[in-house]
């Protein structure tokens, strides 16, 4: 089969909803990530092979209570957008990303590799299916949930041999993101060298649950991780990526293993750059941190991810010090690759690096 001049690999199955339910949706209030759209993909994976692809109404999947993603948290997932270009036209943004970063998780909780073809081929033609569910450009996106999970009936701790793969998606309308006060954990930690921090099993996403919880008892809206082993150095803040602006220079930690590679942090470096910006990829301490701020010269801090885009820190807290950052009207840098990369991801600017498709 032929679509868009690419060949299909893998037989897919449609089985439309007699009806859409997205005339009920207004897109300038519909809350993030509680409504779905009227499709989901769904492909299983047993004795060595895959199934052909099903598109089918988004709804319950019957499973018994011994599978083994309910057991030991055999599951692994990815996140990303569709949005509308001024013209209507669906695009997706650096999908093969999403697909390779899905192959690595899962190959970090012995799982089989979704190939690239069934993940890409069933993803457009979900979204294709479901575009009416695309807020209009301007208004939001649609977010994308691939899964992967065990449904093996065993409760035996052993790598499954039998797999689902769903994509489904969620309508949500607002790109603005407000402005973060982070509070840095001194307790938890999120990950650890040779751990599953720089690929996403549920299960990191579990474990991180608590460290929130108590961030946000303490009037925070998320968690800034630190290292494991030193507790000195700043990985990631929340579900993002984190940027510094300190000086003239902008700087994120390395990926040195325990950081999950966010495509948005890919992006974000690279479009610095072309806007003209010096980007380090760097280790970047905590103590380093308060003495660029005593000397003035932390002047921004941003979290980078699908879902927020960017979002600027407002403020850090760390032990007993409250690191207040320069107003965000001030914030120049992080305002300036949101709206590029916004500009991008929506097709109002060129693409220069090859990232959107149009579907
Ligand atoms: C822990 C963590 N860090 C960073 C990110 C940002 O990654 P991306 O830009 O690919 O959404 C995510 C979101 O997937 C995440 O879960």
């Amino acid at each position: 089969m032929h679509r868009n001049g690419e060949t299909m690999t893998f037989p897919l199955r449609i089985d439309r909803v007699a009806i859409s339910r997205v005339q009920e949706i207004d897109f300038a209030t519909v809350p993030f990530g509680a409504t779905f759209s009227d499709h989901m993909l769904s492909v299983e994976f047993e004795e060595g092979r895959w199934s052909d692809g099903l598109i089918r109404p988004y709804g319950p999947i019957p499973l018994p209570p011994s599978i083994s993603a309910l057991q030991y948290g055999i599951s692994v997932f990815e996140g990303m957008k569709a949005h509308k270009s001024p013209a209507g036209r669906p695009l997706l943004f650096r999908p093969r990303e999403n697909a390779r970063r899905l192959q690595r998780s899962a190959a970090r909780l012995a799982m089989p590799a979704v190939p690239e073809s069934l993940f890409l081929d069933g993803l457009r033609e979900l979204v294709r299916l479901d575009q009416a569910w695309i807020p209009p450009a301007e208004m939001g996106a649609l977010y994308i949930r691939p899964i992967l999970f065990s449904v093996d009936p065993s409760i035996r701790v052993k790598p499954a041999d039998r797999y689902q793969f769903v994509i489904f998606t969620s309508p949500f309308g607002a790109y603005f993101s407000a402005p973060v006060d982070v509070l840095v954990s001194e307790r938890y930690v999120r990950a650890f060298p040779g751990g599953t921090g720089d690929t996403k099993p549920a299960g990191n996403y579990a474990a991180a649950l608590v460290a929130d919880q108590e961030a946000r008892e303490a009037g925070f809206n998320s968690v800034m991780w630190l290292d494991a082993q030193e507790r000195r150095y700043v990985e990631e803040c929340g579900v993002m990526n984190v940027f510094f602006l300190l000086g003239e220079d902008v700087v994120t930690p390395s990926l040195s293993g325990t950081i999950l590679p966010g495509i948005t942090r890919d992006s974000v470096i690279t479009l610095l750059r072309d806007l003209g910006y010096r980007v380090k990829e760097d280790r970047i301490s905590m103590d380093e941190l308060l003495k660029s701020y005593e000397r003035g010269e932390l002047r921004e801090c941003f979290g980078t991810g699908t879902a927020a885009t960017v979002s600027h820190v407002r403020r850090i807290r760390y032990k007993d010090r409250t690191l207040e950052l320069p107003p965000i009207e001030h914030r120049k840098v992080g305002a300036a690759v949101r709206e590029k990369l916004l500009a991008v991801m929506t097709g109002r600017e060129p693409d220069t690096h090859g990232w959107v498709e149009s579907i």
